[in-house]
């Protein structure tokens, strides 16, 4: 994830030329792909400023703009609607933009980030199943229940977001961590699934707790009798509404965790989701593969930050000629003045000699300043 604001004050005050200056965030190697973009952002951010809708949403809008200009690779831009991490909620971006989700807020974000991007690059959502805020007053309004998480969905399908992908758990704003936001809060696939009987016209991706390929394939329907048993609500909590027990279906599956906790589990993905008929490769040739692709990346991002020490050296030595010369001109500036008094001084006790030469009854404290 990448903030709007790293994005767009990045541009106007960070290191190198124009778009050089946006590299930190947007530089991608050619090995990686297809590649996704993640914003946060869009959130209200300074609640004293008057028209604070108009404004994070601006920010937004700017950093999809310069993510388009800086680059064609995107094969999407995703917009982070889920994140719980403190950071999110004190600047009112991630899961706090599912709590906004009753108000125009929310649609209004993502439309303008569709309209600027255009057809060119798919504007995605990523999300939960809700918020649950805890505790008592204005800031707690949770967002809980399948009524809530649709007129939500709706907000962002209404918006031109035509892909959402639901992490298929709510999200605790207070009283659990970023990491135990992952854990903790139970899976509900029957939730996800049932948005997608609903939202048939836009494509529903479920994300969350998925751990083999197995799971993935009975998720898209490509395969029978896989147990999400453990991974239902089932009706228990009546907010989420009548469910069945049916198997659920989506669209399609992220996988976060597994996917680098057992990299090699993934071996056979392509072919079987791909329809890719080469030979599987072997464990040994994956692992030679991913040394040299990691190898090739990490020199990339080593001659990056060596090119920017080298901008930065050179900005450093202008830096430190200019305070040498305006020092330089402070102590002339302070002789000169000190030469002035004492020149001045010498010339008064020369006048007043001369006075007392020509009236010596005159009193020492004249007046010598015409
Ligand atoms: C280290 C770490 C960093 C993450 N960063 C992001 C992030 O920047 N944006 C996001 O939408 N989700 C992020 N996630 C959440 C995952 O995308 C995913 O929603 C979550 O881990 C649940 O899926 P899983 O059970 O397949 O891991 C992160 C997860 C982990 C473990």
């Amino acid at each position: 994830m990448v903030m709007d604001t790293a994005i767009v004050y990045g541009m106007k005050t960070g290191e190198g030329v124009g778009n050089e200056r946006l590299s930190p965030w947007l530089t991608t190697t050619p090995i990686e792909g297809p590649v996704a973009l993640q914003l946060g952002g869009g959130g209200r951010e300074d609640t004293t400023y008057q028209s604070v809708d108009e404004k994070s949403i601006d920010i937004l809008k700017q950093s999809v703009k310069l993510a388009l200009d800086y680059s064609t690779k995107w094969n999407e831009i995703n917009l982070n609607m889920g994140c719980p991490s403190s950071k999110a909620v004190k600047r009112s971006f991630g899961s706090s933009l599912m709590r906004m989700s009753s108000g125009e807020h929310t649609r209004r974000a993502v439309s303008e980030c569709v309209r600027i991007a255009g057809a060119r690059t798919p504007i995605t959502v990523k999300c939960r199943l809700g918020v649950s805020c805890g505790g008592g007053g204005p800031d707690s309004d949770s967002r809980l229940g399948y009524d809530a998480l649709t007129s939500f969905v709706r907000g962002v399908r209404d918006g031109g977001v035509r892909k959402v992908i639901l992490h298929s758990r709510v999200c605790m704003m207070s009283g659990l961590s970023t990491g135990e936001n992952r854990n903790v809060p139970p899976l509900m696939y029957d939730v996800v699934s049932r948005v997608k009987r609903d939202f048939g016209d836009i494509e529903i991706v479920l994300n969350g707790g998925v751990r083999s390929l197995e799971e993935g394939e009975g998720l898209l329907g490509r395969r029978n009798g896989v147990d999400f048993s453990e991974k239902f609500n089932d009706g228990k909590d009546s907010i989420w509404g009548e469910m069945d027990s049916s198997p659920p279906l989506v669209d399609g599956v992220m996988i976060g965790r597994w996917a680098y906790n057992d990299p090699c589990g993934l071996w056979d993905a392509d072919s079987r989701f791909y329809g890719k008929s080469d030979r599987n490769p072997t464990l040994r040739e994956i692992l030679t593969e991913y040394v040299s692709k990691a190898s090739e990346a990490g020199k990339k991002k080593k001659n990056e930050r060596s090119d920017r020490g080298r901008e930065n050296g050179t900005r450093r030595s202008e830096a430190t000629i200019f305070c040498t010369l305006i020092a330089s001109l402070l102590v002339c500036s302070l002789s000169m003045t000190v030469i002035a008094l004492v020149a001045n001084s010498l010339h008064q006790q020369q006048v007043l000699r001369r006075c007392r030469r020509c009236n010596p009854g005159e009193r020492a404290d004249i007046n010598t300043s015409d």
